[in-house]
């Protein structure tokens, strides 16, 4: 068996299992012995296994800081066996925030901390993912865990938000300030000094948010986007913003570090932004050098009829994956570990996000490789106690 190569740590908890797999070939599609459990190379950096866990805005931060709950929450999940611990969306601008709580990256003094969660994820021996993010016409609202409803104003604790055209969300939202050219490019601009910050924090893994509703995916979607310019009207020009962010932050990040793209696949709402859509942005995106589609769905129409189900945007993840194979990620209502292994195994994704089941069970992971019949990995501190009461 063939132990991939993974980066150097110092701590013990830093282990790879030893799985069978082509870890490091480029596509694995066909590699029968792939399943959950096997390791994942992307460019430089090695998976430990196919569990991540999935962005989860925690809304605890103030003015963008990172603190010890964000610490205690990720690092715990590291501790409990998934490869890739995504770091919730973090705004590139403060405008760009959904709540006054979210996790932000707009000024150098935010990466002192992000980057002492990151280092403590990669002792874990798992890889620290940031999701970089602008909420557009979607931010200034309240935490969800307090209703999410719409800041209106400066007394409030409000901004003003922007987005593609002066379309809101809905009635209880405000209308968005339209972006003009210069600032499209001050987002632009705003990614790319988020991504430095993100890597200058340790970050092996950048993730650009496009889903949800938020600024990319307002760009890329019909219903939110009406502009005439060269931002808007055609597929292509939908897909404009989006591109140059990818664009830009694939050119300043190292070669060895990969880049996701979270989309929506679709709006859910007729006229809107859909999977034949998605599947020419993700060709354009694997042309810029993006490593994997992160395939969740819905966030621009308040009243979609999203028919939620166990896996229920698997089937998207898999299209865009056979179509213009690239690798995806799969996500949403994925919570049995012989499920997300049989996701893997029949070919429909390479990765899977677990969101609200990590919140139940931050060892889920852990408890994945036991229910899948292998040992599990604990970290030394608990495993040899563990072994020892089995005994
Ligand atoms: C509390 C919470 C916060 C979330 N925050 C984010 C986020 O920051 N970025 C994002 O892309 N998705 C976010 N999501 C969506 C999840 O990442 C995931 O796509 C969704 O919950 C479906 O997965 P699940 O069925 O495993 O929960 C959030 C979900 C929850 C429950």
């Amino acid at each position: 068996m063939k132990q991939a190569m993974t980066y150097q740590s110092n701590d013990q908890n830093a282990q790879l299992r030893p799985r069978a797999g082509r870890a490091g070939a480029d596509h694995d599609r066909d590699v029968p012995e792939i399943d959950l459990l096997s390791p994942l190379t992307l460019r430089g950096v090695t998976f430990r296994n196919r569990i991540a866990v999935s962005p989860m805005c925690q809304y605890s931060a103030v003015d963008g800081f990172a603190n010890d709950w964000h610490l205690v929450h990720l690092g715990s999940r590291a501790v409990g066996g998934a490869s890739l611990i995504m770091v919730e969306a973090t705004a590139v601008a403060a405008e760009g925030r959904i709540s006054p709580g979210d996790l932000g990256i707009w000024k150098d003094e935010h990466i002192e901390m992000l980057a002492r969660i990151a280092k403590f994820i990669h002792t874990q021996g798992a890889v620290a993912g940031i999701q970089l993010a602008h909420a557009g016409r979607k931010g200034s609202c309240d935490p969800a865990w307090k209703g999410g409803a719409s800041l209106m104003t400066v007394e409030q604790g409000g901004w003003a938000v922007v987005g593609p055209s002066p379309v809101p969300f809905d009635e209880a939202h405000p209308v968005p300030i339209p972006l003009d050219e210069a600032g499209i490019d001050g987002v632009i601009a705003a990614f790319e000094a988020g991504a430095r910050r993100a890597l200058k924090a340790g970050f092996k893994v950048i993730e650009i948010h496009a889903a949800h509703g938020y600024l990319m995916h307002e760009f890329l979607s019909p219903i939110s986007n009406h502009r005439n310019d060269q931002y808007g009207g055609t597929l292509e020009n939908r897909m404009r913003l989006l591109l140059r962010v990818a664009e830009r932050l694939r050119g300043l990040m190292p070669e060895d570090l990969p880049l996701f793209v979270r989309i929506s696949a679709t709006d859910w709402v007729e006229g809107g932004w859909d999977i034949e859509q998605s599947v020419e942005l993700a060709r354009q995106l694997k042309g810029l050098g993006v490593d994997l589609i992160d395939v969740s769905s819905g966030g621009t129409v308040p009243q979609a009829r999203v028919p939620v189900a166990k896996g229920y945007q698997v089937p998207f993840a898999r299209r865009i994956r056979e179509e213009v194979d690239i690798r995806t990620g799969a996500v949403g209502l994925i919570t049995e570990p012989h499920y997300a292994d049989e996701i893997i195994t029949g070919g429909d994704a390479n990765l899977i996000f677990i969101a609200r089941e990590m919140l139940r069970e931050p060892y889920w992971a852990l408890k994945a490789q036991q229910a899948l019949g292998e040992e599990p990995v604990w970290p030394v501190q608990y495993g040899y106690v563990l072994k020892r009461r089995a005994k």
